[in-house]
């Protein structure tokens, strides 16, 4: 049992995403909600996001295919894993975690898992928990999943948020760094519980349980007020990524990568611009896929995977509901 953190870290080691086929550009949604492409790009930046589409599929099931990518990659097999993390908010139902369910459907027998709710920041959180598993010296090979089919908690008649969010599932592999310049080198993770109310799902937990009178007032769906929620978004994201730079003496030009969950185009951009990081090295596919919550980020360090380079500085950082923050800084292992 190790007890010195101190010299231990934590890296990725194998990292896959998983989308739907199915698009709906902002022109075919202008179609079903008085918007226009205009509106949602100026605005955001986003031009189409992926639905899943059949009914019998659920998140569960992206995430497993981006964690069956994931094993394919790495060459291990589902019962290596030690423990399956999986950030969303969106689970299959209430209970079991979808942890369990992705367990199962990729045959990981030896896995242990749960679910981890922080909204566009469980990534994040997830990540970061991993990371303190591996360096506990307690287990080898994490899997961290960020999956969420938001398109069964968004309400298509309502143009302010349906307009955002798309489905989408990314997962990493998480292993033993070999010494304490490789992988997560730092994290600060934050929430602030009076921002609850500007982001949230009125239904279907334990305050109001769902009646016809929930459904009839459409408080399973997602309620943002999204100008309060932005105002924070820009904020926070910004301080704690140059939080995070100064507390490791790092400048704009020290970062090779920013991988900033994707909300909206204007918050990605204020966050680069105070870290005084070059747009190039912003991982930017907000266009392609809007807001997958949980998935956002190991979406982008899917996409982007073949031009990372071994000890590049990445900052990762997000923002969501709760309110929910934080950043973490690692050098890219492989
Ligand atoms: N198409 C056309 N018009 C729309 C629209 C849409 N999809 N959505 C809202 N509008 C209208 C509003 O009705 C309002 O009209 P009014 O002035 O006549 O009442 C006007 O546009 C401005 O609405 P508002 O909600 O103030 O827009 P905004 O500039 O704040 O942009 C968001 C809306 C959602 C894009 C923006 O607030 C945002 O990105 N917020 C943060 C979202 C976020 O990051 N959420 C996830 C956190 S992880």
């Amino acid at each position: 049992m190790a007890q010195n953190f101190q010299d231990k870290t934590s890296k990725i080691s194998a990292v896959a995403s998983w989308v739907p086929d199915y698009i709906l550009n902002n022109d075919e949604l202008s179609k079903m909600v008085d918007t226009s492409d205009e509106w949602i790009t100026t605005r955001t930046g986003i031009k189409e996001r992926r639905i899943l589409k059949d009914p019998l599929l659920a998140t569960s099931d992206m995430g497993a295919n981006a964690v069956n990518e994931l094993l394919k990659k790495r060459g291990i097999a589902p019962d290596e894993i030690d423990l399956i993390i999986c950030a969303t908010v969106t689970p299959d139902m209430l209970f079991p975690a979808t942890a369990c369910l992705i367990a199962e459907k990729v045959g990981a027998k030896n896995a242990f898992g749960f679910d981890l709710s922080a909204a566009c920041s469980a990534f994040l959180f997830a990540l970061d928990c991993g990371d303190k598993y591996i360096v506990s010296g307690q287990y080898k090979k994490i899997v961290v999943v960020g999956a969420d089919k938001m398109s069964s908690i968004v309400d298509y008649t309502d143009r302010k948020t349906c307009v955002i969010f798309g489905d989408g599932a990314g997962a990493v592999l998480l292993e033993p760094g070999e010494c304490k310049d490789v992988g997560i080198q730092d994290s600060i993770l934050k929430v602030d519980g009076a921002g609850g109310e500007y982001l949230k799902m009125v239904a279907g937990g334990s305050l109001n349980p769902a009646t016809i009178d929930t459904v009839k007032m459409g408080q399973h769906y997602i309620y943002q007020d999204g100008k309060t929620v932005f105002k924070f978004a820009v904020t926070k994201m910004a301080d704690v990524s140059e939080e995070i730079m100064k507390k490791n003496n790092l400048k704009g030009e020290d970062i090779s990568w920013l991988v900033p969950h994707q909300a909206n185009l204007r918050i990605i951009d204020a966050t680069a611009k105070r870290m005084n990081v070059d747009q190039s090295k912003v991982m930017v596919n907000i266009h392609k896929y809007g807001n997958t919550t949980a998935a956002t980020i190991p979406i982008c360090l899917s996409e982007w995977e073949s031009r990372l380079k071994k000890d590049q500085n990445l900052i990762l950082a997000a923002f969501g509901g709760g309110f929910t923050w934080g950043a973490i800084y690692l050098k890219w292992a492989y």
